[in-house]
């Protein structure tokens, strides 16, 4: 089933939306980033949530917009961060401009989400807004744990799923809740909604961390083992650290992190990886949790059953992806 209606509305409200006009180093930065589109799946969840309980989905969008443009201002400050040069096949906004433009470009977007949010129904506006700061608040969490965990080596695949449930999978969930809030649906709903968000979010981050090592990096837009090259603990490093435990991987695998020439050393993990077979087991680990969210899915009830096609058509997308 297709779900064009629900990106046209989106793209059709995103393309009217001024986020503000002077001076113009400040919004220019936002127009850009937002201009380049990305897939949208976190505003598309909400809308396509909100169609599960009524037919008036439209009255969700800026609530959907709110989390995209709160989604954008994250990654404005995480290319900061993780010193990344590409996103969505462009110059990163720090990179194109400089890191204090991107600072306070980010910091009007999280102003806006908020105000795209302001515009939801009074009588839902409150739990929403709870909701929200408590989502945004985990985000930053996990930010801290993930470049905590870039400096440290004693992390554990535990520790690694806790810190993508705060970075990735709270916001993943939450698209889907506020979904469901907007269009008035139940608490428990809410709550059931939010799980099965948040499962969906941990194959994302996953997902992510697996086309950081193998993506087609013309394809990818981000920059092909940035992961690697800021020695970010993921899953996949974790496990390879396990794996060749007595053997003499374990040695190369540890000479490779302190390595400055980045070409080298991307590929060096790279087969490592390969040699373990650890994209399997990642890729193993990710459809796990889709199918954990597909079958949250499956038992949610909900007034329009029919509608949960458009839900199933954007989970598979994106467990398909390759960007
Ligand atoms: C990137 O999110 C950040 C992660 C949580 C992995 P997306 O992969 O949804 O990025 P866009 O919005 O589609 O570019
Ligand atoms: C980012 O994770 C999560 C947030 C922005 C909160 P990544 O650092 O893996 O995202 P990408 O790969 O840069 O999109
Ligand atoms: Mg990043
Ligand atoms: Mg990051
Ligand atoms: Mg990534």
């Amino acid at each position: 089933m297709s779900l064009e209606k629900f990106s046209h509305a989106l793209e059709n409200a995103f393309g009217s939306y001024v986020y503000g006009e002077s001076p113009e180093e400040l919004y220019e930065p936002i127009r850009y980033i937002m201009s380049l589109g990305g897939k949208r799946i976190r505003p598309l969840l909400t809308l396509i949530t909100a169609n599960l309980f009524t037919e008036n989905w439209q009255n969700a969008l800026s609530a959907a917009m709110s989390v995209e443009v709160f989604h954008n201002f994250t990654l404005m400050h995480d290319d900061i961060m993780d010193q990344a040069p590409l996103r969505r096949g462009k110059p990163t906004v720090h990179s194109k401009w400089d890191v204090n433009r991107a600072i306070l470009s980010g910091d009007v977007m999280l102003v806006a989400a908020y105000g795209l949010l302001s515009n939801m129904e009074p009588e839902y506006l409150k739990t929403a807004l709870k909701r929200f700061n408590r989502i945004a608040a985990e985000v930053c969490e996990g930010q801290q744990l993930d470049m905590l965990f870039a400096e440290r080596t004693a992390v554990t695949k535990e520790d690694y799923l806790e810190m993508i449930r705060l970075k990735t999978s709270v916001l993943v969930g939450f698209a889907m809740e506020l979904g469901g809030i907007a269009a008035g649906a139940g608490e428990a709903t809410c709550r059931e909604l939010y799980a099965i968000g948040e499962n969906l979010g941990l194959g994302f981050q996953q997902t992510d961390d697996i086309l950081d090592v193998y993506a087609d990096p013309d394809v990818f837009g981000k920059q092909v083992g940035g992961d690697i090259i800021e020695n970010k603990k993921t899953w996949l490093l974790l496990r390879a650290v396990e794996k060749s435990a007595g053997t003499p991987l374990e040695k190369e695998l540890s000479g490779w992190l302190p390595v400055t020439d980045t070409g080298a050393k991307v590929e060096g993990i790279r087969g490592i990886y390969d040699t373990l077979g650890i994209r399997s087991e990642a890729t193993a680990l990710a459809e796990e949790y889709f199918e954990k969210a597909e079958r949250g899915l499956a038992a949610l009830e909900v007034s329009r059953p029919a509608q949960k096609e458009h839900l199933q058509a954007i989970i598979h997308q994106i467990r398909t992806r390759n960007k």
